[in-house]
């Protein structure tokens, strides 16, 4: 039988988060209501002392700023400490040869957790499979699931609007090949009557498996095909940048790059004064900078910060159970 992480089910002690399926609205509440604290926490300047004694490995086969960073600073703010392996395809024994399953149980015997990026679908799970004493926490796999992303993206938006059910969105970008999109439409499929639209270039839509799985699911999705198209006065935007690294060439990338930016025009024509503008981030050319200084851009301001909250609640929870 293949290998599947478990159900949360209230109960996060030495589970792997691998997968949005893995949660329900109760697991989700747990989490938020301890990420509130964490915001105290992390705004006292000094650490606290609930990851005291405990070591975190991060180990990120791809570059990252957010993921990367709000997790290092997520187990400092907690008193504990990390052991940072960036790029183990040059700077550790994957170099020799070393496979993953191997690389992955030599790690768990240093420390308390993994949190491990990579660039293939699905690697986080193999990860999972392969640790027999500590949890796996998927910073990103490929194109499959951004989990951590999608908690702090929910955080956002229940921040803002006070419930995660009766929401109208926007996601517009790369909706084939972004995780944090497809980790997202699972979350919002978790509760009743959410909307969303979807805005892409046509080679980039979602692909038709993911669009039936997520109908599926309950979320209900509208795809359109240029900016005029987006509903007035949506409750959240979520733009994304198109996957340059997913792409066949430098040329299809830059054939597709950029073709629906946010603008002051777009914000003044489109957005509604309680539509909040999120961003997984980076961005590269998607948001005009102008739009920084709105207070409905969220993406370098609450979007970003609730990251390292969330990500100090989750792994209170999978290390300590509370
Ligand atoms: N949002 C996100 O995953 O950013 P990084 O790639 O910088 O971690």
């Amino acid at each position: 039988m293949s290998f599947e992480p478990q159900k949360i089910n209230g109960k996060f002690k030495g589970k792997d988060i691998i997968s949005l399926d893995q949660f329900s609205p109760k697991d989700i509440d747990i989490l938020f209501r301890l990420a509130r604290k964490m915001k105290v926490i992390a705004a006292n300047g000094k650490p606290s002392r609930v990851l005291d004694g405990k070591i975190v490995t991060l180990i990120f086969y791809e570059p990252s700023s957010r993921t990367f960073g709000s997790f290092g600073a997520s187990v400092k703010q907690l008193g504990g400490q990390t052991v940072d392996i960036l790029n183990p395809q040059v700077f550790s024994s994957v170099s020799k040869g070393e496979t993953l399953e191997d690389t992955i149980r030599v790690f768990e015997a240093y420390c308390d957790a993994i949190v491990i990026r990579h660039p293939v679908a699905g690697t986080a799970k193999i990860a999972a499979e392969a640790a027999k004493f500590v949890p796996i926490l998927n910073a990103g796999d490929g194109i499959g699931e951004h989990p951590t992303q999608t908690l702090l993206d929910l955080c956002t938006i229940n921040e803002k609007h006070g419930r995660l059910n009766k929401l109208t969105g926007v996601m517009v970008g790369d909706l084939l090949n972004g995780r944090t999109v497809h980790s997202l439409l699972k979350g919002l499929s978790l509760y009743k009557n959410n909307t969303v639209y979807l805005l892409s270039p046509k080679e980039l839509k979602l692909s038709k498996e993911d669009f039936r799985d997520y109908s599926l699911r309950g979320v209900k999705l509208i795809e359109i095909s240029k900016q005029e198209e987006l509903p007035k006065n949506a409750d959240f935007w979520y733009w994304t940048r198109v996957q340059k690294e997913r792409l066949k060439s430098l040329e299809n990338y830059e054939s597709l790059k950029n073709r629906f930016i946010v603008t002051k025009n777009l914000v003044n024509q489109k957005a509604g004064k309680n539509t909040i503008i999120m961003h997984p981030l980076p961005r590269v050319g998607e948001i005009d900078p102008i739009v920084d200084s709105d207070p409905r851009a969220v993406y370098l301001s609450s979007q970003v910060r609730n990251g390292m909250y969330i990500r100090m609640a989750l792994l209170s929870l999978v290390i300590t159970g509370k």
